[in-house]
C-alpha cells in the first residue's frame, strides 16, 4: 500500500444502496468533516418496508441537496476533494444507481478519481472512525437488512468471510418478526425497545445450528417458530405478550451471534472483535458481545449506532484505504446489487 506523502486526503463519499441518502466529507480516513443522512424510513413506513422504486425517486430527489450540505458543513470547496468514493453495492440497483451516477458526474466535472465501495466493507470500515488506533487483523461480526457475515479483517481490504448466513439475513428477520407481531417498521430498533419491558427466558424458541462446527447462520427456523407460536396462541385464545415475544425472540439471535463469533475468534486466534452494520445498534447484542470478550479477554470495537447505520462517513474512510491502495474506478463502474466481499 501506498504510504500516504500528503498531509489530508479529503475523499468525498457518497451511499445511496438503500433508502438513506448519505453524504460525507472524510479527511485522511478517520476523521469525519461532515456526515449527512436523509433518511426515507417515515416514507417506506406506510408500505411496511422499503419500496425500491419509491427509494430510487426519493434519491434523485435528495442526493444535490445531501452531497452539498456535505460539502458546505465541511467547509470544502471541490478543489479540496482528493476523490470521489461510492457505493456500488450490494444493495437495490435502482438506488445504488442515482449514487453512482452522481459521482460520476462530479469526478468528471472536478476531474477527481472515482472509487467504487462495497456497501459491507463500509460498515466494517466505521470502526476505524472512532477507534483510532484499530488496525488489522481483527475479527468483525456484520450484521445489517441483508447481511449476517463474519469476517476475519486480515489487512485494510483483505476480508476473508468465514461464515454467513444461509436464510435470512439478522435483520431481516426482525424486521420480519416485528411485523408478524404488529410492531411495524422497521422492526430491529422497535424490537429491541419493546425487549425492555419483555421476560426473555419467556418462550423458548429455537437457536438453530449453535452448536455445529459451521460459522453459518440460519434464522429463517426462527421466525417460522415465532409465526407458530403466534398462530398456536390465536388458536387456544391465549394472550400473546408481544414484549416476551420481542425479548425472547432477540434473546435467541442474541445467542447464536454471539456464540458463533467468540467460536470464530477462537478459531482464527483473534483477539479483537468488531460489530458493524444497522443490528450493531442493538442494545442487548452489544451488552452480550462486551460482556463475552471481557471474560475472554479480547478487545471489543463497536460503532456508534449513527455509524452502524447507512452512512456515507463509512464509505469515506474505506475509500480513503482503496485511494492509498490505488484502487480506482473508471467510468464503466456500474452497480452490483449482489456484490460479495473480495480482496
Ligand atoms: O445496515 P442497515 O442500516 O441497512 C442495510 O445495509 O441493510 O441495516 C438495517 C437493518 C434493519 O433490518 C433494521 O431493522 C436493523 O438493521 N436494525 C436493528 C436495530 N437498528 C436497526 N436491529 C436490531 N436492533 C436494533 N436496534
Ligand atoms: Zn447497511
Amino acid at each position: 500500500m501506498k504510504e500516504n506523502k500528503r498531509e489530508k486526503t479529503i475523499i468525498l463519499a457518497i451511499e445511496t444502496s438503500c433508502d438513506e441518502t448519505a453524504a460525507s466529507v472524510v479527511e485522511n480516513g478517520r476523521n469525519v468533516l461532515s456526515n449527512i443522512i436523509s433518511s426515507q424510513i417515515e416514507i417506506h413506513k406506510e408500505f411496511g418496508g422499503v419500496v425500491p422504486e419509491v427509494a430510487s425517486r426519493k434519491h434523485i430527489e435528495n442526493i444535490n441537496d445531501v452531497v452539498s450540505r456535505a460539502m458546505i458543513e465541511a467547509n470544502t470547496k471541490p478543489n479540496d476533494i482528493d476523490a470521489i468514493a461510492v457505493t456500488y453495492g450490494p444493495g437495490l440497483v435502482g438506488a445504488l444507481l442515482v449514487g453512482i451516477n452522481f459521482a460520476k458526474g462530479l469526478s468528471y466535472a472536478w476531474e477527481k478519481p472515482l472509487i467504487g465501495v462495497n456497501h459491507i466493507e463500509g460498515h466494517i470500515n466505521a470502526n476505524y472512525i472512532e477507534n483510532k488506533d484499530l488496525k488489522p487483523p481483527f475479527l468483525c461480526l456484520v450484521v445489517s437488512g441483508g447481511h449476517t457475515d463474519l469476517v476475519h479483517v486480515k489487512d485494510y481490504g483483505i476480508y476473508e468471510v468465514l461464515g454467513m448466513t444461509r436464510d435470512d439475513a439478522a435483520g431481516e428477520a426482525f424486521d420480519k418478526v416485528a411485523r408478524a407481531i404488529g410492531l411495524g417498521y422497521p422492526g430491529g430498533p422497535l424490537i429491541d425497545k419493546a425487549a425492555m419491558a419483555g421476560n426473555k427466558d419467556a418462550i423458548k424458541f429455537p437457536r438453530a445450528i449453535i452448536d455445529d462446527d459451521t460459522l453459518d447462520f440460519s434464522f429463517s427456523g426462527l421466525k417460522s417458530a415465532v409465526l407458530n407460536y403466534l398462530h398456536n396462541s390465536k388458536q387456544k385464545n391465549e394472550t400473546v405478550k408481544i414484549e416476551d415475544v420481542a425479548a425472547s425472540f432477540q434473546e435467541a439471535v442474541v445467542d447464536v451471534l454471539a456464540a458463533k463469533t467468540i467460536k470464530a475468534a477462537k478459531q482464527e486466534n483473534l483477539t479483537t472483535i468488531a460489530l458493524a452494520g444497522g443490528v450493531a445498534s442493538n442494545s442487548s447484542l452489544r451488552k452480550r458481545l462486551q460482556e463475552k470478550c471481557l471474560t475472554h479477554n479480547y478487545i471489543f470495537m463497536k460503532p456508534s449506532p449513527i455509524l452502524c447505520t447507512d452512512n456515507a462517513a463509512m464509505v469515506g474512510c474505506a475509500g480513503y484505504y482503496k485511494y492509498l491502495a490505488e484502487k480506482f474506478a473508471d467510468s464503466s463502474l456500474n452497480a452490483m446489487p449482489n456484490l460479495e466481499l473480495a480482496n
